[in-house]
């Protein structure tokens, strides 16, 4: 039997922040690079190794930083380049790694080279972007993920231009290679100043279709415009020519990814990136007819199965990473498990879940104390994507009763309030009145300096669970079996290597539920237990209360 080969990128635990939410140390309202620099302390405690930072580019912010107008520069919001460099050296002191996103299948179009190629079909930078001539109308069908058509019409030329986010969002054209040479170029300035890797946006998106057909609009949208042909030539390339001579970790967002075309991307013989974040588990809970807009319900059996699908495609053979939510989900334990009166026991069975599988973990702010997802009137919105659906749907006259609950499940917003610090004014985060987005309102008791009181807290559970992680192999390196796939409220699996053999069973109900050993020989060795008192392990059997979650040591 063949186990995974070490890697130190397969060992890194990843904390996510959202700087614009993260912490304010200027008091205007916005978190920004000083703010962080404050936590370190806190973040290094959590024993994370690396954090990913969302874009802290010079951007207009049309969709929060995702549009960005100076690849070189720092939004003024945040800061300078100079807070950069402290933010960057205090993290390297604790030996924190620091991921930079990498926001590259489009520009801003407030980025001057858009402001140039938009003026003339003449300009050195209009082959930049995909314009299409515009005197036989509409190019295609293609509309944006934020809603309306992808294409939008730029008079000067007489062009539509290709925008597959907002508009103020056009796609850059990678058929170019002087604009590769242009992103590779900006790679090489980070790296340079030091930062340790990649979390690249949308990059299963950067090769579109030859000939740009329409799209079957049955079709889930990421698969329609993901995979275009020439992907894989791009990341090779861009592989040679950057990420080979720099010691850095890579993680491609990998819309519209099946286990098979990931192989393509992360294979171990590929040299094209790490690892990936694939989708398929945050596309379980749409509505009955695909609806992305609705107040489905999490099924354990669906989860499970997309979680054992990737890893069988991909253990042994390329590197996958974990994750149950970040700034484009809404919060973990409103979605999957029970933010209610098993908010603990719920935050504490994910972290068991997210640090216990095969693949590289990402943490995203205010998991590690159970946040959950907010009420939010339709006024206070600051997402485009809920903006925009809003919108349309009352346009179509439909009421706010009926569209407010399927925002409210699946909204950006609900991951991007404000991180809760302690139970003072904006949970701590700012001394402004006026913050950029809410605060929820149950951070008088969802707090860090609660957590940090109470040794049983969901935020002492993650530093244990992490701590676990990084001591054992098995957990890292093992592989992966899942156990009684039918079950409908458990989740039980083994992680295996030459040296041990782990069981972790999660209750994902409300009710109690009977583990049965089958067979499996077990020891009453229990690594790890959601509950103050662990219950009595018998020989053949257990019983989980709700949400429990427990690691066992087999024989
Ligand atoms: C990615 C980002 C998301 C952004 C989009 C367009 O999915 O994570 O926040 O809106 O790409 O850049
Ligand atoms: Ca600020």
């Amino acid at each position: 039997m063949k186990f995974e080969e070490k890697k130190w990128w397969k060992e890194e635990i990843v904390y996510q922040i959202y700087p614009r939410s993260y912490m304010d140390s200027n008091g205007d309202g916005i978190g920004d690079i000083h703010g962080i620099i404050d936590k370190l302390d806190y973040i290094k405690s959590l024993g994370v190794t690396a954090v990913w930072l969302n874009p802290i580019y010079s951007s207009p912010c049309d969709d929060m930083g995702y549009d960005i107008s100076d690849y070189r520069n720092i939004l003024s919001d945040f800061g300078t380049i100079q807070d950069f460099e402290i933010l960057l050296s205090e993290m390297h002191k604790r030996s924190i790694k620091l991921i930079m996103d990498l926001v590259v299948n489009h520009s801003s179009d407030e980025h001057a080279w858009f402001i140039d190629a938009k003026r003339s079909r003449d300009s050195k930078y209009h082959d930049y972007y995909i314009f299409k001539d515009a005197s036989k109308g509409i190019p295609n069908n293609w509309d944006s993920y934020f809603l309306g058509s992808a294409w939008e019409y730029n008079e000067p030329t007489n062009e539509y231009f290709l925008h597959l986010f907002s508009k103020k969002q056009p796609d850059l054209n990678w058929e170019n290679p002087q604009l590769r040479k242009e992103v590779y170029d900006l790679m090489k300035f980070w790296l340079e100043k030091g930062v340790d890797g990649f979390r690249m946006d949308v990059i299963s998106l950067i090769s579109k279709k030859p000939g740009f057909p329409d799209r079957n609009l049955k079709e889930e949208i990421g698969r329609s415009y993901a995979n275009g042909p020439r992907l894989h030539e791009y990341l090779k390339e861009m592989n040679s020519d950057v990420l080979s001579k720099f010691k850095c970790l890579t993680v491609g967002e990998c819309v519209g990814v099946s286990p098979e075309d990931g192989l393509k991307i992360v294979g171990y013989d590929r040299n094209e990136l790490h690892m990936l974040f694939h989708f398929e588990a945050m596309l379980t809970d749409m509505g009955p007819n695909g609806e992305f807009w609705y107040p489905a319900k999490i099924e354990l059996k669906k989860i499970k199965e997309v979680f054992t699908k990737w890893h069988k495609k991909l253990y042994g053979k390329a590197w996958n990473s974990i994750y149950l939510m970040n700034h484009d989900q809404p919060r973990s334990v409103s979605r999957f498990c029970n933010d209610g009166k098993y908010r603990k026991e719920s935050s504490k069975l994910l972290a068991t879940f997210q640090l216990s599988m095969c693949g590289t973990p990402y943490i995203y702010q205010g998991e590690e104390i159970g946040m959950t997802n907010c009420h939010f009137e339709p006024e206070e919105f600051r997402d485009i994507w809920a903006i925009n659906y809003y919108r349309e749907m009352m346009e179509k006259g439909f009421k706010k009763e009926d569209i407010l609950p399927g925002i409210l499940y699946k909204a950006r917003d609900n991951s991007r309030t404000l991180m809760q610090w302690n139970t003072s004014m904006n949970s701590g985060f700012s001394s402004c009145d006026s913050t950029w987005i809410k605060v929820n309102p149950n951070y008088k008791q969802i707090n860090v300096e609660e957590a940090e009181k109470d040794s049983d807290s969901i935020l002492n559970y993650f530093r244990k669970m992490i701590a676990l992680r990084k001591k054992t192999p098995a957990l890292i390196y093992g592989d992966y079996e899942l156990i009684d796939e039918e079950n409908s409220s458990l989740y039980v699996y083994r992680r295996f290597d030459e040296n041990m053999n782990l069981l972790v069973a999660l209750n994902f109900s409300d009710s109690e539920q009977i583990l049965k050993f089958n067979g499996i020989k077990s020891t009453s060795n229990i690594l790890m237990f959601n509950y103050k008192n662990a219950p009595a392990v018998s020989n053949d059997e257990i019983c989980l209360r709700a949400y429990e979650a427990i690691i066992i040591r087999l024989q």
